[in-house]
């Protein structure tokens, strides 16, 4: 049989050489077929993309354990910046080490898409319309340790393997993986992270998976998550397409199209379901679709892993025009736009094809690629934040592109049927921003005055106002709170919440007045402009005007600079009356009523962002606050980044803040940036801003919006046109960095679990519904989330340039029942109910391992094969020499079967 295979080659070799020599000059690559080591390999990719700059470029995509490169070779006709709409496509070889025709195929195919570009039409098509990559190898240290001519492994899978000994094809994240604890890196190979970062991070739409050891086109789903060996399909959603991607292949393929390229294994037109042949977990082609927009198929070259170099020419005619074809199926199905109102892109979003279930997503440019068959079907694009895109009838036809943008309208769903409402009121706005100008705006509000205008607010707005009193002044006046939000009366969880407020001095007035006119402005625009909906629609927001309402009626207008009515009623300054981190005073060691008020309010409330309006200057001031005893200057918290950046998003929203000028009434007192540290600038105990970051994890600016205390009445309108744009920027910034849930295995919430940031000493804490929000600057971190008797979790995380990401986690019960489940089989009596086993029980337990993972456990006796007494339980990964015992009595095709699938 083997001799037949090998007569069928020739045949072949005779047949195609027509086509090499009518264009010899094309494949003269072919000449003098060897081997490229990695050195050589190396040299040559360099040599191409030095002297094909405009086509090609070279990259590295990671290391391998020896520290090798992990090549990627991009042939593109504008590998400089990727033409949008441009799909990517790749191949990956050689894996397994010694599987090697992929390989070179590899490198024949890089001179031989850069030999013809611009000579051959389809060549030039191709290299044009597609953003091609190619890895020759995934495995460059099993490579070097494997040998030419060697058709099966070595023994102990030498060359297979990396070199840490590991199968990178059984090293990857698989769908039907328990929960994991640690990061989903953990553990893993070099070249396995390098790959999945690589998949997971651009755009790619196909991809082929280059292996040997059988001649089939093998297709996902790899594994099906039973703990079968084989034999039964694991449909994918997408299978009927990749079933004509593989087949798109094997067609092509003169020895692959029979199926029955290789001595022990037949396959139905050369294609095979990957569970069906033989259950893969961990693979890389499974990892493609359910991690990442790209469609992986894995073909298997040549019955040969390492064949005779010799053969290269021949593997090359038989599989150019499958790969050429397989190459050209990126442009399959339909591509496009998903952009929003303005033609910005919309990233993220799923594009959705009804009645299958996989979707994709758009890349950062808002693009999609959807391969699908020809035919007709329905679809649409959904984002966060967005209303679905409406659905639309799309025909799919063989050989061409379809082209269908999306275009997507930002939601402001929860609250329909009150917009359509306040709809129906054409609504145009004063200069100020307010509905029907309003002549008793712009005036100082005293508390009775303040009073009714809240309860005005709150009468005229009752889906999305909520007014309340958080306690009492010294006096008995009202700590009064305006809760502005889609959802008012309480924490929806998932959803941050924000306060500002004023008024802490009694005779620091401005910020008072800005949050009334603030609250009409918020419920005036909400439903009416995107920007305000959006606000109301993702935060609650929390305004309280006034946290000093006797020190106010104590102050008086106009007043500059005096400290006339900043305390309260018994004269004790507020900003200095909270607990301090350093110091117990005179000033905090009793808490005033309106301290402690607050206090119990902010802990009430999953508090995400703050700020403290105050005047008399004109910066926005970070912590922290004071110093401790002995040192003085600026004293910076973990988060200072994050700090500076939220008082710069005031500052430079702010009309002149920014500009840093001083105040006519310090004149030599200027604020680069119009932002500063805290203690820098003075140092403050007992202040408000640090206790909430130390203690309520809200962070919290002190901003001072204006160089007088009590400006006149008539000043005020100026003090709301600087200020409004900064107010309305700065609450945005609590929808910054990463979000999400803290819940059980079983999806229990978990309250007061850690978050924390690698290289950050401070973290927030979830709430009661295991919500948790954490500003933080785009970038990657590494975010460990901990909570009191549960395993934590570590991963890392991207925090986007514009928004949040939600990151959700799991945490696993740290007890012998969860640990006996996660790692040790299940078998919880070893820990729960400590004991002495029969035999029967033994022979039991090590018979239910074997068939639970059969993949690593055979179940044998001892050595004599006959023995029923003596037992052993085997963990090994070198499955192949069990399992031709453990099938022996059940036939001999199907362990062969088995066997060559596990080594291919
Ligand atoms: C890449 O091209 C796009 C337009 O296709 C352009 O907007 C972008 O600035 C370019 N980027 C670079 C780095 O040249
Ligand atoms: C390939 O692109 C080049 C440059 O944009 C163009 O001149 C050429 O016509 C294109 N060729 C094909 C076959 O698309
Ligand atoms: C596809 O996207 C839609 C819209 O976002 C979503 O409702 C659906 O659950 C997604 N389907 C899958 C299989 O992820
Ligand atoms: C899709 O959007 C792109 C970019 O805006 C545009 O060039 C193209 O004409 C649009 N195509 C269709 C079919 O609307
Ligand atoms: C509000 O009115 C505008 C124009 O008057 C209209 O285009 C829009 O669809 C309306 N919105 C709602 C939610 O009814
Ligand atoms: C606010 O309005 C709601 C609904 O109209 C009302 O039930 C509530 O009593 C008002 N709150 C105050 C403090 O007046
Ligand atoms: C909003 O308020 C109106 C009355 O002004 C009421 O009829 C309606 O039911 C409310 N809508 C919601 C969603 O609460
Ligand atoms: C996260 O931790 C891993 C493992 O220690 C490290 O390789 C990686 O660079 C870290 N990422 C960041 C963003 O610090």
């Amino acid at each position: 049989m083997y001799l037949k295979a090998i007569f069928l080659v020739l045949v072949i070799v005779s047949s195609e050489s027509h086509r090499i020599r009518s264009n010899p000059a094309d494949e003269s690559f072919l000449n003098n077929p060897r081997y490229l080591n990695y050195d050589e390999l190396t040299n040559l990719f360099k040599q191409l993309e030095a002297e094909h700059p405009e086509i090609a470029k070279l990259r590295s995509v990671g290391k391998s354990v020896k520290n090798r490169d992990l090549w990627a070779l991009e042939i593109n006709s504008n590998v400089a910046n990727r033409t949008l709409l441009t799909p990517m496509f790749k191949f990956v070889a050689n894996m397994h080490g010694d599987e090697t025709v992929g390989r070179q195929l590899m490198v024949y195919l890089a001179q031989y898409l850069i030999d013809n570009y611009g000579k051959d039409e389809r060549v030039t098509k191709l290299v044009n319309s597609t953003d091609i990559y190619l890895m020759p190898s995934m495995n460059p240290d099993g490579y070097e340790n494997s040998e030419e001519g060697m058709c099966e492994s070595k023994p102990g899978y030498t060359g297979r393997e990396n070199e840490n000994s590991k199968d990178l094809n059984r090293d990857f994240p698989d769908q039907f993986d328990s929960v994991r604890t640690g990061t989903i890196l953990a553990g893993r190979q070099p070249e396995t992270i390098a790959l999945m970062t690589w998949i997971i991070s651009r755009p790619f739409v196909l991809s082929g998976n280059l292996h040997g050891g059988a001649v089939v086109a093998s297709y996902p789903f790899d594994d099906s998550g039973s703990k079968r060996q084989c034999c039964r399909e694991s449909k994918s959603p997408d299978d009927a397409l990749f079933k004509k991607l593989a087949l798109t292949y094997a067609q092509n393929h003169p020895l692959m199209k029979g199926g029955r390229a290789c001595r022990t294994d037949q396959f139905d037109q050369g294609i095979t379901n990957g569970a069906f042949w033989y259950e893969v977990r961990g693979g890389m082609q499974d990892f493609n679709y359910v991690h990442s927009n790209c469609f992986e198929v894995t073909f298997e070259l040549s019955c040969c892993k390492f064949p005779k170099a010799e053969t290269l020419p021949t593997e090359w005619a038989n599989n150019k025009e499958s790969i050429l074809q397989f190459i050209e199926a990126s442009h399959w199905g339909v591509k496009g736009l998903v952009t929003d109102r303005n033609g910005e892109p919309v990233l993220d979003a799923d594009v959705v094809v009804v009645g299958v279930r996989h979707n994709i997503t758009t890349s950062n440019r808002g693009e999609y690629w959807r391969l699908l068959l020809p035919g007709e079907y329905e679809m649409y694009a959904a984002a966060y934040g967005f209303q679905p895109s409406k659905l639309v009838k799309v025909v799919v036809e063989a050989d061409r592109t379809t082209i269908q943008n999306f275009s997507m309208e930002r939601s402001s769903a929860e609250k329909d049927d009150y917009k359509i409402l306040l709809n129906q009121t054409q609504r145009t706005f004063d200069v100020y921003g307010f509905l029907s100008s309003d002549s008793d705006l712009f005036k100082h509000h005293h508390y009775h005055e303040m009073v009714e205008f809240l309860k005005e607010i709150n009468d005229s707005y009752p889906n999305i106002t909520h007014l309340h009193s958080v306690g009492k002044s010294v006096q008995g006046r009202d700590l009064w709170v305006m809760v502005i939000s889609s959802t008012p009366m309480k924490h929806t969880p998932g959803k941050p919440e924000f306060k500002y407020i004023a008024n802490m001095h009694g005779n620091e007035i401005v910020g008072r007045e800005l949050l009334l006119y603030l609250m009409k402005y918020l419920c005036e625009h909400y439903g009416v402009d995107d920007r305000v909906t959006r606000l109301l629609d993702g935060t609650r927001i929390h305004l309280m005007p006034s946290m000093n309402p006797d020190g106010y009626e104590r102050s008086h207008e106009g007043d500059d600079s005096s400290a006339v009515g900043r305390g309260n009623a018994n004269n004790v300054d507020l900003n200095r009356n909270f607990p301090d981190q350093y110091y117990i005073n005179e000033f905090n060691r009793a808490l005033q009523p309106e301290t402690k008020a607050v206090m119990d309010w902010i802990l009430s409330e999953p508090f995400v962002l703050s700020a403290n309006l105050h005047n008399g200057a004109l910066v926005a001031n970070y912590p922290y606050d004071d110093n401790p005893p002995g040192q003085a200057g600026e004293n910076l918290s973990p988060d200072d980044v994050v700090f500076k950046f939220l008082a710069h998003s005031y500052s430079d929203a702010h009309k002149s803040m920014h500009q840093g000028a001083a105040c006519p009434l310090f004149p030599d007192e200027r604020f680069q940036d119009g932002i500063t540290n805290g203690a820098k600038w003075y140092s403050v105990s007992g202040g408000m801003q640090d206790w909430n970051y130390l203690v309520a994890g809200c962070m919290e600016l002190t901003i001072e919006i204006g160089c007088y205390k009590y400006p006149y009445a008539k000043e005020l309108p100026r003090y709301w046109l600087d200020n409004r744009d900064a107010l309305l920027t700065y609450m945005e910034q609590t929808n910054r960095g990463i979000r999400g849930f803290v819940r059980s295995t079983i999806g229990q919430p978990i309250e007061g679990a850690k978050i924390l940031v690698a290289g950050v000493s401070h973290y927030v804490k979830s709430h009661k519904g295991g919500d948790y929000y954490r500003i933080l600057l785009p970038g990657r971190y590494n975010v460990t989330i901990e909570a009191p008797g549960y395993e934590s979790y570590t991963n890392e995380v991207v925090v986007p340039r514009e928004g949040s990401v939600d990151y959700n986690v799991s945490l696993m019960k740290d007890d012998p029942m969860h640990w006996a489940d996660g790692y040790d089989f299940g078998i919880t009596e070893n820990v729960l109910r400590p004991k002495y086993h029969s035999n029967a029980e033994v022979y039991e337990i090590l018979a239910g391992m074997e068939n639970r993972f059969s993949d690593v456990a055979a179940f044998q006796s001892g050595d004599d094969f006959v023995s029923m007494t003596v037992r052993s339980l085997k963990i090994t990964h070198e499955v192949s020499s069990f399992l031709v015992w453990g099938f022996e009595g059940s036939g001999w095709v199907r362990s062969s079967q088995v066997i060559s699938r596990q080594v291919s």
